[in-house]
């Protein structure tokens, strides 16, 4: 086993495939700038060639994230890495990440090529990438399908070419963790020029199992790893950052003290946005950063934790960053107090998002009692520092019932122009959107929509979620208060602001993923 194992996140990419997720440059900044300060080691901003907004994502993180090493994605093929590398360039650390599926089934009927011409591309390429750039990655796809002896044959050639990582996917998530523990090992003892290079390995989760393929990858010599937080991603994800990391950190023992560079208490926080700009809810049985992950229901657990934690605790909530749910401000509490508390929980606002989220605070202290940690994280993820708000809510007024065709009537400021507009619908939910819509003059397909409580209790924070589809793209919109029907109004408005906000910016339509 390695000394330190590598942390390579692909929630901005092979995360960003998984179905009716799709994040704005803006939004794809902010998580590259979250993952930065969680500590990962390489960031994959994006597949440069697969749409404009993809290339201008990865080229914004390229530019302005500075620490991790910045991968973009690459076919092997000149012509993306012809584009990965126009996107990274200005990168302070780029590296190309080009790969090329190996297995029979793959070759057979994907690619139509033999295993002769999959080894001279993958080498080829491999070359090609290294005049741009010296930090280049080969991927065989479906390594864990492939055959060993060709396997071997590839990455020898491809280390020869020059890469400097070889990573081993088990693509379509068919590994054990035995078998895929056995096939890292067999690669670190039949390889020559293995140790030259980093091992990477990248697991899919179809069978719930790449956390668990992950972790024997690296007790079999893994020295990268590459995952996503929340373990989003193609079909069933990837595996997942957050249990990677507190596997390897709290069994230290199993794990001969290995070390990483995750600074475990930005994870809870690094979650959080990433679900909130996915608009993804994590179930709350989640390992690590669900809802219940630190719960205690049973009186016989609750009653053991109160003796003494580490009874039916293996890891502290604050060890990921989790603030204890305790009442913290109310109506009376001054600016001073919000911005203290705040930054405890590790907030740092511009003078202009600390005002906007004062204001919010306020409102919501005039609607309930105790403001909790939880509120406060609702209302700060809410707008603070999203996009600029062309429509926003005055007032609404809905008529609905059992016997009665549901109505709504929405006002709403365009900058300074009052609006209004009504409309009916199945439900009053459903008639508000309707007049938002008549407002802004176009329609959206609803896609998804949720409701949730921040909090327990009778005047708890509602959080509502819409995922619209608008010209082929999904926009996710947020709106948090104390009544659901205002949350809802304030979630759709979200969403068409951001669509204003895309719109000519971003042609890419539909995009061309692997
Ligand atoms: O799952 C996979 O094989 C991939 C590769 C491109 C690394 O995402
Ligand atoms: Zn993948």
């Amino acid at each position: 086993m390695s000394a330190r194992i590598k942390i390579f996140d692909t929630t901005l990419r092979d995360g960003e495939q998984t179905p009716g997720v799709s994040l704005n440059i803006q939004e794809k900044l902010e998580i590259a700038r979250q993952l930065a300060r969680l500590g990962v080691d390489i960031i994959e901003a994006g597949f440069a060639i697969s749409s404009p907004g993809d290339f201008m994502a990865v080229k914004t993180v390229a530019e302005n994230v500075k620490g991790p090493v910045i991968a973009s994605l690459a076919r092997a093929v000149e012509k993306d890495i012809d584009r990965a590398w126009e996107a990274l360039q200005n990168a302070e650390n780029p590296r190309i990440h080009t790969f090329i599926a190996t297995s029979d089934i793959h070759m057979k009927y994907k690619l139509k090529m033999t295993e002769d011409q999959v080894l001279e591309r993958a080498v080829a390429m491999v070359k090609y990438a290294k005049k741009y750039c010296s930090d280049v990655e080969f991927s065989a796809e479906d390594a864990s399908r492939t055959r060993t002896g060709f396997l071997y044959r590839v990455l020898e050639e491809v280390i020869k070419a020059g890469a400097t990582v070889v990573n081993i996917p088990d693509t379509v998530g068919y590994s054990m963790p035995d078998e895929f523990g056995s096939l890292i090992k067999g690669i670190k003892e039949n390889v020559r020029g293995i140790e030259k290079v980093d091992i990477s390995v990248h697991c899919h989760n179809d069978l719930g199992l790449a956390v668990a393929n992950s972790l024997a990858a690296i007790m079999n010599g893994a020295t990268q790893v590459e995952c996503t937080i929340n373990g989003l991603g193609e079909r069933a994800g990837n595996a997942s950052m957050e249990e990677i990391i507190m596997g390897i950190q709290t069994r230290k023992d199993f794990y001969g003290g290995l070390k990483h560079n995750i600074n475990t208490r930005q994870i809870y926080r690094t979650s959080k946005l990433v679900s909130k700009l996915t608009g993804v809810h994590l179930q709350p049985n989640k390992a690590i950063v669900g809802k219940n992950a630190f719960a205690h229901e049973s009186g016989i657990h609750q009653h053991g934790v109160l003796a003494e934690r580490s009874t039916y605790e293996i890891m502290t909530p604050e060890s990921i960053g989790l603030t204890t749910n305790r009442i913290v401000l109310g109506k009376l509490s001054g600016r001073h107090a919000f911005e203290e508390r705040l930054k405890e929980m590790g907030y740092n606002l511009s003078p202009e998002e600390l005002t906007k989220a004062f204001e919010k605070f306020k409102d919501l202290a005039d609607k309930k009692k105790n403001v909790t940690d939880r509120d406060i994280e609702a209302l700060i993820g809410e707008k603070v520092s999203e996009v600029e708000e062309v429509y926003r809510l005055d007032s609404f007024q809905i008529n609905s019932g059992n016997k009665v065709i549901a109505m709504a009537t929405v006002s709403m400021f365009k900058n300074d122009e009052l609006l209004t507009e009504a409309a009916t619908g199945d439900g009053p939910i459903s008639a508000a959107f309707r007049a938002i819509e008549r407002t802004v003059g176009f329609e959206v397909h609803l896609e998804d929509y949720s409701l949730k409580g921040v909090t327990e209790g009778a005047d708890a924070l509602g959080e509502a979620t819409v995922r619209v589809r608008k010209d082929n793209r999904i926009y996710v919109g947020r709106g948090v208060s104390t009544d659901v029907i205002e949350a809802s109004v304030k979630a759709y408005i979200n969403a068409i602001n951001r669509i204003i906000h895309d719109h000519g910016k971003d042609t890419s339509g539909g995009r061309e993923t692997i």
